[in-house]
């Protein structure tokens, strides 16, 4: 199976992280693993990698990672929400846990999966083509009225309102079952002038984004899953997210700067009611971004940012 996905951030995230003999680590979004061998290697015949990916292709490259290193590998194909719990549950322990967010090459590449307006294909957008919900349904069923809000929100689209409009207009007549369809209709709603800015890129991009945020209730699943990450993590444990696009960072530099807050008393009360202490340093201050070079050699790491953080131990200080 070929490998057609360039990890981002890999040398950054090793660095920052720094995953080392024996250690237990979670890449909750395995992909075609080309962070998880750079961890491999670190951690060495002594470290256990646990890799979670909802997608059932990511276990074909998982099968032959697990072929290739020395480290104990374990493959838990589903949600990383649910992943987390499972080993929150078994009592798993880890020093590292990092998510490499959004979709892989592969998923956006592959035509059938609808993930892409660069080609014609199904309206479907799975990253687990077992779940029920699927593009076509959200574009055809969701409320014009809601369909704007998702546009505007998860697509920081502006002109959300009238491509709903447009939408909900065409879907009257027949259902739109295609990328392609989807495409048009986004630029049937577009006023000319509009559209000329965009250039040589497509004005569905923003609308595809907001859509795949919908049938794979990403942001809400980062909501949930960081702090089960956060739970499993051994003193000194470090969590670490590569991000895509600012509703995904600024949920995770929230997290991240909660963790590291102390006491929440009011500044007027002379002694600490609160007791709570600092459970986490920083490790990237601000978050980190891909150098000019890898910008060229891989344009999808233009818009990653990685942030990164370790778990104090009682008592520590940051
Ligand atoms: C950007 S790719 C990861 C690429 C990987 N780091 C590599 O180097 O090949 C993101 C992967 O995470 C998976 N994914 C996204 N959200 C997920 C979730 N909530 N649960 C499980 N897997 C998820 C996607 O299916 C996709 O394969």
């Amino acid at each position: 199976m070929t490998r057609t996905h360039i990890p981002v951030l890999a040398g950054e995230l090793i660095d920052l992280t720094g995953p080392s003999e024996g250690d237990r680590v979670v890449d909750c979004t395995f992909g075609a693993g080309g962070h998880a061998r750079l961890v491999a290697e670190r951690i060495g015949p002594s470290g256990t990698l646990v890799c979670v990916d909802r997608d059932p292709d990511a276990e074909e490259h998982f099968e032959e990672l697990a072929a290739e290193v020395a480290c104990q590998t374990r493959f838990l194909r589903m949600d990383y929400t649910e992943a987390l719990a499972l080993l929150a549950e078994e009592g798993f322990t880890a020093d590292l846990v990092y998510f490499d967010l959004g979709v892989s090459s592969m998923q956006i590449d592959t035509r059938e999966r609808g993930f892409s307006y660069s080609y014609d294909a199904p309206l479907d957008m799975r990253m687990d083509p077992g779940q029920e919900l699927d593009a076509r349904t959200v574009v055809n069923t969701m409320e014009e009225r809601q369909l704007a809000k998702v546009l505007s929100t998860y697509g920081e689209e502006r002109n959300a309102k009238i491509i709903a409009r447009e939408i909900a207009r065409r879907r009257t007549k027949a259902p739109i079952e295609t990328t392609g369809e989807l495409v048009a209709a986004v630029e049937a709603a577009l006023p000319a002038a509009v559209r000329r800015r965009f250039g040589g890129s497509s004005p569905a991009k923003r609308v595809f984004q907001a859509i795949r945020i919908v049938v794979n209730d990403e942001l809400d699943d980062l909501d949930r899953a960081l702090p089960v990450a956060w739970s499993i993590l051994d003193d000194g444990g470090r969590l670490a997210a590569i991000s895509f696009h600012s509703l995904e960072d600024r949920r995770v530099k929230r997290f991240l700067a909660d963790r590291t807050r102390g006491c929440i008393c009011p500044p007027d009360l002379p002694v600490c009611r609160c007791g709570r202490t600092p459970e986490a340093e920083l490790i990237t201050r601000r978050s980190v971004v891909a150098t000019p070079g890898e910008v060229a050699h891989n344009p999808r790491s233009g818009s990653a940012r990685l942030r990164a953080a370790r778990r104090l131990a009682a008592g520590e200080e940051s």
